[in-house]
């Protein structure tokens, strides 16, 4: 049993051991490598899951399922082409589990208040209603928060809003370091911190050697299971998925589904046709509703210079806020600055401007004009409902998991 006093987390500079069993935590830094972590025992296998269980609404001896949700047919090797090609590693059942609670892990902030989900809420697509979210102290964050849903296929893999983040691995622990979000900064110890206090908590070490074999708590592990998490969250049964099941032909993808839809209203039809008429679905892409990787900024801002990239359009009527600093309230005017209000910039997409001045020339950049109808904006408004997803939003597997 001595092993189980302490739990090593790994750090830049070698290997820390945090000693728990009640007493204040005492670490020690050892700046060799230290195989330490060893094997549990019969006995500490059976201890293991006893911390589990008095933590957690989770069973290790029978994890949720999330590696074996089949994909619909109509995600054939076209659409899974365009994965997020950063993948590092596969998702598992244990690792995704392990990242299912960091993400609602309230001691991931400093005052042990605000979790991942605070912000990123699984009712609403795992996004915020509110304009800015509250962090850890109050402090509002300066973007309108992301829908997390089919982050799997964001394309070219980078996230934020104005993609600075070159992975989800990388973007998961900023959240942690932020000092208006969680409050983990470099004055507050920083990410070594965080993962200190992680240590201390009787679950995770067994969470952390059912996911990777060996209890050491990583930065590296720590990103790789809430990327995990966040990649697991697909959308397949909204109203639009139920719909393309039905009339989905592998020898004919792109007709299949561009055709009409059984179950869709005369207006949700014509909204169909409008989204694909009018561009949206080259960059807003079925079935997945990600960003294509190619796309450039959607002329939000006259002369912006950023290319912001959106979240898969999934679930999208489920917010109240839209683009990224949340300006519109609701989805009819969403469909109205792309009627009539897209404006030009350095950042503009080619696809949201008038066709070049010369047949095969340098792109105009002016913007163009849709002018729809009022039957066609209602249509495309209907059409963006069909893509909520009331399974998924309730699905119990990406709930909160903590016996509170
Ligand atoms: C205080 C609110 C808040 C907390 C806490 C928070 N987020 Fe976020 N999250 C946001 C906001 C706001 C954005 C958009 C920020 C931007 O682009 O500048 C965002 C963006 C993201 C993105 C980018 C999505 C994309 O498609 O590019 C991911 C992934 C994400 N958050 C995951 C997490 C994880 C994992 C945690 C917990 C470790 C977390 N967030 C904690 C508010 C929050
Ligand atoms: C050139 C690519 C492109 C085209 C074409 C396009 N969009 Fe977008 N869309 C974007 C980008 C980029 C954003 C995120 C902009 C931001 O917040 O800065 C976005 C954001 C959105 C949002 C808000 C998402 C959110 O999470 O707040 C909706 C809804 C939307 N688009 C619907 C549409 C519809 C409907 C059409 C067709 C009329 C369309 N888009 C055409 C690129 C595009």
């Amino acid at each position: 049993m001595k092993n189980r006093l302490w739990t090593f987390i790994g750090s830049r500079t070698g290997v820390i051991a945090v000693r728990r069993s009640g007493l204040p935590l005492l670490a020690l830094l050892l700046l060799a490598c230290s195989d330490s972590a060893t094997d549990p025992t019969a006995d500490d296998a059976a201890d293991d899951k006893a911390a589990i269980r008095a933590a957690l609404l989770i069973d290790p001896d029978a994890l949720p399922s999330y590696v074996r949700d089949p994909l619909p047919a109509f995600y054939d090797a076209n659409i899974l082409a365009r994965e997020d090609r950063t993948i590092g590693a596969p998702i598992t059942d244990a690792g995704v589990t392990l990242g299912r609670v960091l993400f609602y892990e309230r001691q991931l902030s400093r005052t042990g208040t605000v979790s991942c989900a605070s912000c990123h809420a699984s009712a609403t697509a795992f996004g915020d209603t509110a304009r800015f979210s509250r962090g850890f102290e109050g402090a509002l964050t300066t973007a309108h928060s992301m829908r997390l849903v089919n982050g799997r296929f964001n394309q070219d893999g980078r996230t934020f809003w104005d993609k600075r983040a070159p992975t989800l691995e990388a973007q998961t622990t900023q959240p942690i370091q932020d000092s208006g979000e969680m409050g983990f900064d470099a004055a507050h110890g920083g990410l070594t911190a965080a993962l200190t206090r992680l240590a201390g908590l009787p679950y995770y070490p067994p969470l952390v050697r059912l996911a990777f074999g060996d209890s050491m708590i990583t930065a590296d592990r720590v990103q790789r299971a809430l990327a995990q998490y966040v990649r697991a969250i697909i959308s397949t049964r909204s109203r639009w998925d139920v719909a393309a099941a039905q009339v989905f032909n592998p020898a004919n993808p792109a007709a299949s589904i561009n055709g009409p839809f059984p179950g869709f209203t005369a207006e949700e039809q014509l909204g169909k046709q409008v989204f694909q008429g009018s561009g949206c679905a080259a960059c807003h892409t079925p079935p997945s509703f990600s960003l294509s990787g190619a796309s450039r900024s959607n002329g939000l801002d006259e002369g912006e210079t950023r290319i912001f990239r959106s979240p898969s359009l999934k679930h999208v009527a489920r917010g109240s806020r839209f683009m990224h600093d949340g300006r519109f309230t609701s989805l009819e005017q969403v469909v109205e600055f792309y009627d009539s209000g897209v404006q030009a910039g350095p950042a503009l997409d080619p696809r949201l401007m008038v066709p070049p001045l010369v047949p095969g020339g340098p792109p105009s950049g002016i913007p163009r004009r849709l002018n729809l109808t009022g039957a066609e904006k209602a249509g495309l408004v209907a059409f963006l409902r069909t893509l909520n997803d009331d399974a998924l939003a309730a699905d119990v597997r990406f709930s909160d998991p903590f016996r509170r």
